[in-house]
C-alpha cells in the first residue's frame, strides 16, 4: 500500500465503458468514496477555457493551477468537483471542454500536479474507488484491486447517443462514434500516464453486460480479495 488509506481500488478503461457509473455503484454497494480523476481533468480544461491558455502550455497550465483550486464536496454522492469552491458539473460535461480535455491530458506536468493530487485526496479517505485511465497504472499501482474496463467503440457510442438523448440533447451516432475513436487513440498514444491495461488487473469486457451485471462482477472480485473486515471499516 503507498498510501494510509485502507482501501484502495481502481478502476481503469476508455471512454463509455461504464466507468462512472460502476464506480458509483460499487462505491454504494461497498461504503466507499468515488474519485472522479476524468473531472479533474476536465476542471483544469475550463480554467484553461475560460484563461484563454493553449492547451499544451504546461508552465501557463501549471501557473493557473495555483491560482485556483479543484477540491471535490464529499458530501454529495457521487461526490461533485468543484472549481474554486464552485460546482462546474455542466460547463466541464459540454462540448467545450470534451473537444480539449484528451489534448490537456497529454500535458506532463498537468498529469504529475493532477497525480499528487489524486494520491493526496486517497490517502486523506480510508476506502476509495479511483476511476480514470492510469490509476491502476501510475497513480495506484499498489492499489488492492486494479479493474479495467473495455468495449466495443460502436456499443459505446450507443451508450452515449442514449444518455444525451435521456437529457433532451442532440446527438448523432457516426460523430460520437469518430469523437471516441478519435479521443481513445490520444488516450493510448501518449508518452505519458498513457491508457493501458494495468500489470496484473482484472479486465472486463462490457460490451454484452447490463451495468448490474459488471457491479456484480466487480463487487465479488473485491470481497473475494479485500479481508471483510477491512471494508467494513472503511
Ligand atoms: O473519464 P473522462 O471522460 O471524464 O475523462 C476526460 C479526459 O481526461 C479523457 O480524455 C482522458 C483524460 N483522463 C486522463 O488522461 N487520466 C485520467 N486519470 C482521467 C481522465
Amino acid at each position: 500500500m503507498t498510501t494510509a488509506s485502507s482501501v484502495i481500488i481502481t478502476i481503469d478503461g476508455p471512454a463509455g465503458t461504464g466507468k462512472s457509473s460502476v464506480s458509483h455503484q460499487l462505491a454504494k454497494r461497498l461504503g466507499l468514496q468515488c474519485l472522479d480523476t476524468g473531472a479533474m481533468y476536465r476542471c483544469v480544461t475550463l480554467m484553461s477555457i475560460r484563461e484563454s491558455i493553449d492547451p499544451l502550455d504546461g508552465d501557463a497550465l501549471v501557473a493557473a493551477l495555483e491560482q485556483h483550486s479543484i477540491e471535490f464536496d464529499w458530501d454529495v454522492t457521487p461526490p461533485q468537483v468543484l472549481l474554486d469552491g464552485l460546482g462546474v458539473e455542466d460547463e466541464i460535461r459540454g462540448p467545450e471542454v470534451a473537444q480539449r480535455v484528451s489534448i490537456v491530458a497529454t500535458v506532463g506536468v498537468v498529469r504529475e500536479a493532477m497525480v499528487t493530487a489524486q494520491r493526496r485526496i486517497a490517502a486523506a479517505h480510508r476506502g476509495i474507488i479511483s476511476e480514470g485511465r492510469d490509476q491502476g497504472s501510475v497513480v495506484f499501482p499498489d492499489a488492492d484491486v486494479r479493474f479495467f474496463l473495455i468495449a466495443d467503440a460502436s456499443i459505446r457510442a450507443r451508450r452515449r447517443v442514449s444518455q444525451l438523448q435521456a437529457q433532451g440533447k442532440h446527438a448523432d451516432l457516426d460523430t460520437i462514434e469518430a469523437e471516441i475513436r478519435s479521443r481513445d487513440e490520444i488516450d493510448s498514444g501518449r508518452a505519458i500516464g498513457p491508457l493501458v491495461c494495468p500489470d496484473g488487473a482484472v479486465e472486463i469486457d462490457t460490451t454484452e453486460l447490463t451495468l448490474h451485471q459488471v457491479v456484480d462482477r466487480l463487487e465479488h472480485e473485491v470481497r473475494h480479495r479485500v479481508d471483510a473486515a477491512v471494508l467494513a471499516s472503511c
